[in-house]
Parts: structure tokens; sequence; C-alpha cells
């Protein structure tokens, strides 16, 4: 039986993975991570035990793991790609400082690891349509330059101490729990939002920029069916390109208007959020995963659209 820590239990992906976790393995066997001001709520507070568990602390760290006998960590403290320019140290310090401190942890105790990457970890020439597995990674963003530091460091301890350490390139999640923390493709999550308010929606985004994106339930599947994959059909480990769809405001404008045909939207591009979006992939090729460990996605825009919207209408009426 496994025995699993989420770090940063309580953010947009991990608040819905941890309880995922917890159906599959058990309630108590996933300890809810959290810093102080971020304390879980709800099911996620009750439904199993949680833990004061700040990536800078590895004293703190170390008393959880000999606690719960932990053996799988996910680690899914970061500042997003918008918060990070404006706290590049402190981007640094969660990103890489904290993900040091987990995996000379999870060296001492012999636990696997899983600490995502994203499409943030391209830019400065990638090619942007198509982008491979293995390609040019030289970001501009702090985001993007603790992203691909995450990959390097994951991968110089699978290789130099033979830790387990695994990871996917997330695109822009779009969730219905937890609001986004900041990234570059939170416009994608807040449509949804003021389509079902009856609000316009000011998209920070401009017309025609494309993004990989994917639904929650995916993202989640992605993550746990990577950690359980057998370790032998790896050929990489960190990190995997994984995709559900790529798409424009334009198009995710319509396919809500199908739904709800009085929505409005107007253009306000915000010139931050539009050069990183303009940096990243307009579409990643995920072969890799699918071949490696048999990713696949279940949503495509079409089918995301209903179930968000659906979802929403049912909590915010
Ligand atoms: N959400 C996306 O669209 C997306 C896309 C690509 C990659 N990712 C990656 O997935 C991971 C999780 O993203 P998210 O969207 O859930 O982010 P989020 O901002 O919603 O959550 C991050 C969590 O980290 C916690 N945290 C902050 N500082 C910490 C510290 N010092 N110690 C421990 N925890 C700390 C926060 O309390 C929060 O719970 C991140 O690595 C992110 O870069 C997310």
């Amino acid at each position: 039986m496994k025995n699993i820590l989420v770090i940063g239990s309580t953010g947009q992906i991990g608040s819905e993975l941890t309880l995922e976790l917890r159906k599959r393995y058990g309630n108590d066997h996933v300890v809810a991570g959290y810093i102080t001001g971020s304390e879980p709520q709800g099911e996620l507070k009750n439904s199993g035990p949680s833990e004061i568990a700040d990536v800078s602390n590895i004293a703190q760290l170390e008393a959880i793991v000999k606690k719960y006998n932990i053996d799988t960590i996910y680690n899914l403290a970061a500042l997003l790609s918008v918060v990070a320019e404006s706290k590049p140290r402190l981007a640094w310090t969660i990103g890489i400082d904290g993900l040091w401190n987990i995996l000379e942890l999870a060296r001492q105790y012999n636990c696997a690891v899983f600490t995502p990457s994203s499409i943030g970890s391209f830019g400065g020439g990638t090619p942007l349509v198509n982008t491979p597995q293995d390609t040019i990674q030289r970001p501009r963003t702090m985001y993007g330059v603790s992203k691909v530091t995450t990959e390097l460091l994951s991968d110089y301890y699978h290789i130099k101490y033979g830790l387990d350490t695994r990871a996917v390139r997330f695109p822009g999640i779009i969730s219905n729990v937890t609001p986004p923390g900041g990234g570059t493709t939170d416009y994608a999550v807040d449509i949804y939002y003021s389509a079902v308010k009856g609000e316009k929606f000011i998209c920070p985004i401009g017309e025609g920029t494309l993004m990989d994106m994917m639904y929650m339930p995916d993202a989640i599947r992605a993550a746990i069916d990577l950690m359980e994959a057998d370790p032998i059909k790896l050929i990489h480990r960190n990190a995997f390109n994984v995709t559900a769809m790529s798409f424009a405001p334009e198009n995710i404008y319509a396919e809500i208007k199908k739904h709800i045909p009085s929505f409005e939207m107007e253009y306000n591009v915000d010139s931050l959020k539009q050069s990183i979006a303009n940096s990243w992939p307009d579409s990643m090729d995920d072969t890799c995963a699918r071949e490696e460990w048999g990713w696949k996605p279940s949503y495509d825009l079409s089918s995301m659209t209903i179930d968000m919207l659906e979802k929403l209408s049912s909590r915010l009426k």
C-alpha cells in the first residue's frame, strides 16, 4: 500500500488530486500538505490527515515522512507564471531550493517524487507548432527557468542516485473547484465563471493566441497514471509533454456561445500575459507519453465545455 504526501494540496491541482488519491489508495494513506494561511477546508480537511509541509523546512517534511511512512511525494508547490515574474527570488526558493529539500529526503527515505513541469518550460527558440518532446528549452521567464531546472534536477537525482522521479509538462489546466493561482492560462477558467454569472468576459489574451490546455480530470489521471507506470517502459522521465486540446480565446468563446448565445467577450490584452503566451507552444506533441505509458486524454473542448457549464451552473446559481 502506498503512503502519499501531497505538497501544495490546497492549490488548483492539489485540492482535486488529493481527493482522487484518497479514493484510490485510502483516506488514511494520503496526507494533505499545506502552508500556513492556505489551510485545507471542507472535504479536503475532513476526509484524511493533513500536516503543515513547507518545502523550505526540511525538518518539517522529514517529520511527516517518518510519521506516515511516506513512499511517494506529489510536489505541487510553486509560484505560477505571472506571480513568479513579480517575485522571482521566492519562485526560485519554492521551486528549486524546495525541490532540493524534497529530493534529498526522498533519497534518504526512498520515496518516488512527482514534480510537474509546464508548457512554460519552453520558449526562446522552441518550435511552437507540434513542439517535440526533446527540443530547445531556453525560456525567458522565471517560471520557465525554474521549470527547466526542475526537470534537470529531477533527472539528475534519477541518473545519479536511482531515485524514482517522474513528471509531466502540464498545459493550462481548466477546473471548477479551486480557482487557478496566477498563471497565463487562467483566462480559460475565468471565462466559464463569467459566462455562468451572465457577465461580459474581458479577455486578457489576444485573438489567435493558441495554447495547449487540459481538463482537470485528465490532468489528475496523467499524474497518477505516470506514477503507476511500469518503469521499464519509461525512456523519458522529467518531463513528458501531455496535452488534450489547443485553442485560442475565440475558439473557447464560440464553444461557450453554443450553450449561452447571449454571452459576450471583449479583448483587453495584458502585455505581460501576452508576451508569456507568445513564447509558449501553440500545440505540443505528446507521442512519447502515449507510447511510453499509455497517455490518452478523455476531454476535448466540446465535452469539457458541457461539463464546466453544468458543474458551475449548479454551484453558482
Ligand atoms: N494550473 C496549471 O494550469 C498548471 C499548468 C502547468 C503546470 N502547473 C504546475 O502544477 C503545480 C501545481 O499547480 P497549481 O495550479 O495547483 O498551483 P497553485 O498556485 O494553485 O498551488 C500551489 C500550491 O503550492 C503551495 N505552496 C506555496 N508555497 C509553498 C511552500 N513554500 N511550501 C509548500 N507549499 C507551498 C500553495 O499554498 C498552493 O497550495 C505547479 O508546479 C505548477 O507550476 C500548473
